[in-house]
């Protein structure tokens, strides 16, 4: 394995195969597989678990690492082919992202979608480059349009938690005051459509998938024997729920319009997950969230803080399926 960059590169019996490494490393500790290697992390973007969970992670497996945030400290770096150079770059991932690979022995980079034009992020053209640009295994440490690490640790919590393989699962829109990227949604859908589950995704008109993003996932849901649907009844798509996953993303119909996307979100702020969601779900249905999460705003105390909430063992399972995944490339 030289890359880590979507989970839809693997088959289901692959990610299976990572989830059984990472329990064998939780069982039994490998204090010293990655012993003498270096992991080095390329943060565009900010950043708490995906950060400490990998720094932690590699800790644990022996190894070290260094830790990158372009502009603070070192020369921002430019990620536009063929930018004219005259602003506040003072140097291109061309020549930065070798550099950094020389050093290391795997690379991980976090930059997220331009958020300008969306047939230009579904493209993923940064990481298309970075894929060119890297001699060493590279690790998606979130895209524009995808974030492996987090689909694979919720893989494993779902898995840990009892809820069934081919139970329900209901990826729903939830109100932020701006807009943010599809990479977790984007994820989670393909995620939970590859493991084969009755996936619904419950979002207000204007805020619906791309077709590129459903597409996929249909697709995985058909190997795996699931189904992916999409709705703007949010009632009907919670009813007989096993997990309820909360996510906020930005309107698709007004893509890097700004102002237009305020506009329509501001009549949603009552997409705020809250204890009376669960009403007509499964019994004990579980509730997720990538975090982090505005509470009161995206999510309620009440669930947040209630027995159904899997977020904390959600990111702890970042650190131990991103340990697996280091294993694998490196040791
Ligand atoms: N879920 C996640 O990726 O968290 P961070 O943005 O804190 O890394």
């Amino acid at each position: 394995m030289r890359r880590f960059l979507d989970l839809a590169d693997f088959s289901g019996d692959e990610v299976r195969d990572l989830l059984t490494l990472a329990q064998r490393l939780e069982e039994h500790p490998e204090p010293g597989a990655l012993a003498g290697k270096i992991l080095g992390l390329v943060f565009m973007n900010p950043s708490l678990r995906t950060l400490a969970s990998f720094q932690a992670g590699m800790a644990r497996l022996g190894g070290t690492s260094f830790v990158i945030t372009p502009g603070q400290g070192t020369w921002q770096l430019e990620t536009r082919d063929g930018a004219v150079m005259n602003g506040t770059a003072a140097e291109h991932v061309r020549e930065g992202i070798p550099v950094l690979a020389s050093y290391c022995d795997a690379l991980g980079v976090r930059a997220f979608a331009e958020g300008k034009r969306l047939d230009e992020d579904l493209r993923e053209p940064l990481f298309s480059l970075l894929d060119g640009l890297c001699g060493k295994p590279l690790i998606n440490l979130e895209s524009a349009v995808n974030h492996p690490c987090q689909a694979l640790a919720d893989w494993r919590t779902l898995d840990e938690s009892g809820v069934p393989e081919r139970g329900k699962f209901v990826l729903t829109w939830a109100y932020h005051p701006k807009p943010l990227p599809l990479a977790v949604p984007a994820a989670t859908l393909h995620m939970a459509a590859m493991r084969g589950m009755e996936v619904v995704v419950a979002r207000p008109p204007g805020f619906e998938l791309p077709p590129e993003i459903m597409d996929k996932a249909r697709r995985a849901a058909a190997a795996a024997g699931g189904s992916v649907a999409e709705t703007s009844d949010r009632a009907a798509a919670l009813a007989g729920a096993h997990v309820v996953y909360a996510k906020e993303w930005g309107s698709t119909r007004h893509y890097g319009d700004a102002a237009a996307d305020a506009r329509l979100r501001a009549e949603l702020t009552e997409w705020c997950v809250r204890e009376s969601w669960f009403a007509r779900a499964a019994p004990a249905a579980k509730f997720m969230h990538c975090l982090p999460v505005r509470r009161n705003v995206a999510v309620a105390d009440e669930v947040l803080d209630g027995p159904r909430a899997l977020v904390l063992r959600e990111a702890y399972n970042r650190m131990r399926v991103q340990m697996a995944v280091l294993h694998r490339l490196l040791a």
